[in-house]
Order: C-alpha cells, then structure tokens, then sequence
C-alpha cells in the first residue's frame, strides 16, 4: 500500500502530465528514454569532433580543422533543443557528464595519435550511426503521434546525413589517392 507521500508524488506527477501534453504517459517515458540517449550521444559526438578538430595534423590541417570546427557547432546546437524537447513533454533529461557516459552508444577515442583519414572515418561512421538512432526514435515518435519531436528529428537527420556525406567525401578522397 503507498505511503501518503508516495500518493501525492504521483498526484502531483500526473497533473504535470496532463498540464504539459496530450500525449499518452507511456508515450512520454518511451520518447523520453530515446531522447535521453540521443542527447548522450549528441555530446559524446560534440567531443569527439572537437577532440579530432584540436588534434587535427598534416597536409590538409587548416581545411579538417575548420571543417570539424563547424560540424561539432552543429551538434552541440542540437543538444539543448533534446534536452528540452524532453522538458516540454513533461520528461527529464541527462544530468551530468556520468550520466551522458551511462547512456551514450558512440564510443570515446581516447587514442594519444590517430591519422586525419582514421579521425575522418570514424567521424563518419559515427555520423552514420546517429542518423540510425534518430531514424529509430523517429519510429517511437510516429507510434505515439508526437509529431514535434518527430519533426525536430527530421531536421537533425537531414544535418547529420550532410555531415556524413563531406566526410565520407573526404575520407573517399584519401583512399583513391593512396
Ligand atoms: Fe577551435
């Protein structure tokens, strides 16, 4: 049996809910959870290609370099748009780097050196990736009528295709000419 506060937790839960949004409760954890790791995995991808853009070396520095510069603004502009896309529909988001480490799918690369082309191929994959996590709760979205989410989503596939295209470009070009 709950406790009297436990009652009015989920009293006070409830009204949110419906205060917030029409959308169904179980629609709201399942979007809420996609969101969750998508965030996670927008800033473990923010790192990367700032980590990649700062150890960037050879030939080409200047155009990767700038190149990355750019792609990582895209993504960390993407990440407050997640978080709160979750807060409007009465979700909680991620809450600090432990909790982005427990939930994001890329993976780090902490690798003292890495040639520009393995930094370029793996930020291509990783873009590919994404594009396959967004598709994914593009589908949660559709399941629950959250056409918002669903169309912020969109957006954010259609950036992370054309990231993915300039590098796997890039990456094509090295390898022909080796
Ligand atoms: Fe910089």
């Amino acid at each position: 049996m709950p406790t009297e506060g436990a009652t009015q937790s989920k009293e006070k839960t409830e009204v949110r809910h419906d205060r917030l949004t029409d959308l169904k409760r179980e629609g709201v954890a399942e979007i809420t959870c996609e969101l969750r790791r998508l965030l996670a995995d927008a800033f473990a991808l923010y790192l990367k290609t700032k980590n990649f853009h700062w150890h960037m070396a050879g030939q080409h520095f200047r155009d990767y370099h700038l190149l990355l510069d750019e792609h990582a603004d895209q993504v960390f502009a993407m990440t407050d748009d997640i978080a709160e896309r979750a807060r409007k529909i009465g979700g909680t988001t991620l809450r600090s780097i432990g909790d982005i480490s427990r939930h994001q799918r890329l993976k780090d690369n902490d690798a003292e050196r890495a040639a520009p082309k393995e930094m370029l191929a793996e930020l291509t994959t990783d873009n590919q990736a994404l594009t396959r996590y967004f598709r994914s709760a593009h589908e949660t979205c559709e399941k629950y009528n959250d056409v918002a989410t669903a169309s912020l989503i969109e957006v954010w596939i259609d950036q992370t295709e054309r990231r993915t295209w300039f590098l796997s470009e890039i990456v094509q070009g090295l390898r022909s000419s080796e």
